[in-house]
């Protein structure tokens, strides 16, 4: 279905986010806008890479978030209900009437949803080894000090998915916890129920994905308490952003894996590293003009391929 916005909001990439409403907060790519019991969450098109978030927007990388979040929440709601309120433009628009003159600026890449208690815990789960996980199992042998099968190689497939809980840090670099600390925090009840939750969403959405060629390394889901009391799926939903996804005809473990979404953006850096053009610290240089564009054709057909329709259709 097409909608009014798109002529107009199609084809502006946006960096930064500047909506007069309260902001609850900022984070690295999104920021969320206080409305009282609902919050509108609006993606911008920042990109980072090694941890720096890069100067140049990558265009509809925000709406490619915010509309395959959706599309997950229509599709997980019978194993967990989640925040959402609104994802289609119109449909914000009429929920929440403040919001009608900024529309230009949140239509496809915001989202209305529930304001909730998130838990205080990243509620990670693993298929493959990968990152940190890849690298403390080298060194170690263990994942959050739990001993793991021997003999993996990097990027494998796991003999199962592996529920494996993170704390936020403020600095950036989430902490990986075993099981009996995130009891701790959550406590034992709400611990046992959101790691059963994580793994059902996960084999969902990585049979989803393996379907459309997609493996889904790895994952990360926010929980939280809405005013009524229930738990609810809150932030966004097996996006590229919180998720590893891999193209599967390249798959080969033994090493690292491409990127499905950042591979351009990765390989540009790494290059300009190389030639001592850049040290991996902040800030990030300027990406090429095709760069840009391979990376933004890269999301829209991430979006195409999982969904199977075109963004803003
Ligand atoms: N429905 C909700 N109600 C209240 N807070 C929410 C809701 N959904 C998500 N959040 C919170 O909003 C924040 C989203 O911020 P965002 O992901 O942009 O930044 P971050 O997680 O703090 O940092 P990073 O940039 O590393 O992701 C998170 O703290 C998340 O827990
Ligand atoms: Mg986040």
């Amino acid at each position: 279905m097409t909608d009014t916005a798109t002529e107009t909001t199609q084809t502006e990439a946006r960096h930064e986010i500047d909506l007069p409403l309260p902001l609850l907060r900022e984070g690295k790519v999104r920021s969320m806008y206080d409305l009282k019991d609902k919050v509108l969450m609006v993606a911008s098109d920042r990109i980072s890479a090694f941890d720096c978030v890069l100067p140049d927007p990558i265009p509809h990388k925000g709406a490619v978030l915010t509309q395959l979040s959706a599309f997950w929440f229509e599709r997980t709601g019978d194993i967990v209900q989640n925040h959402r309120i609104a994802s289609a433009p119109g449909a914000i628009a009429h929920a929440a009437p403040e919001l009608a003159d900024t529309r230009d600026v949140w239509a496809w890449r915001g989202m209305l949803v529930q304001k909730a208690d998130p838990f205080p815990v990243e509620c990670v789960v693993r298929g493959f080894i990968s990152g940190s996980a890849w690298k403390e199992y080298r060194e170690h042998g263990t994942l959050a000090g739990e001993p793991l099968a021997q003999g993996l190689r990097e990027s494998d497939e796991l003999p199962e998915p592996i529920f494996s809980p993170a704390t936020k840090s403020e600095e950036g670099h989430d902490e990986n916890i075993g099981f009996s600390r995130m009891c701790d925090i959550v406590g034992p009840d709400t611990a046992a129920r959101l790691r059963s939750l994580s793994l059902a969403l996960y084999q969902f959405g990585r049979d989803t994905l393996r379907e459309r060629g997609i493996i889904l390394a790895d994952t990360k889901y926010e929980f939280g308490r809405a005013r009524d009391g229930r738990i609810i799926l809150i932030d966004e939903v097996m996006t590229p952003d919180s998720s590893r996804f891999w193209p599967a005809d390249e798959y080969a473990p033994g090493r690292g894996q491409p990127s499905l979404d950042k591979q351009p953006v990765r390989d540009y850096l790494e290059a300009m590293v190389e030639r001592g053009g850049w040290d991996k610290t902040p800030p990030a240089p300027a990406l090429a003009p095709e760069v840009v564009q391979a990376t933004a054709d890269r999301y829209r057909e991430a979006y195409r391929r999982i969904v199977g329709h075109d963004l803003y259709e």
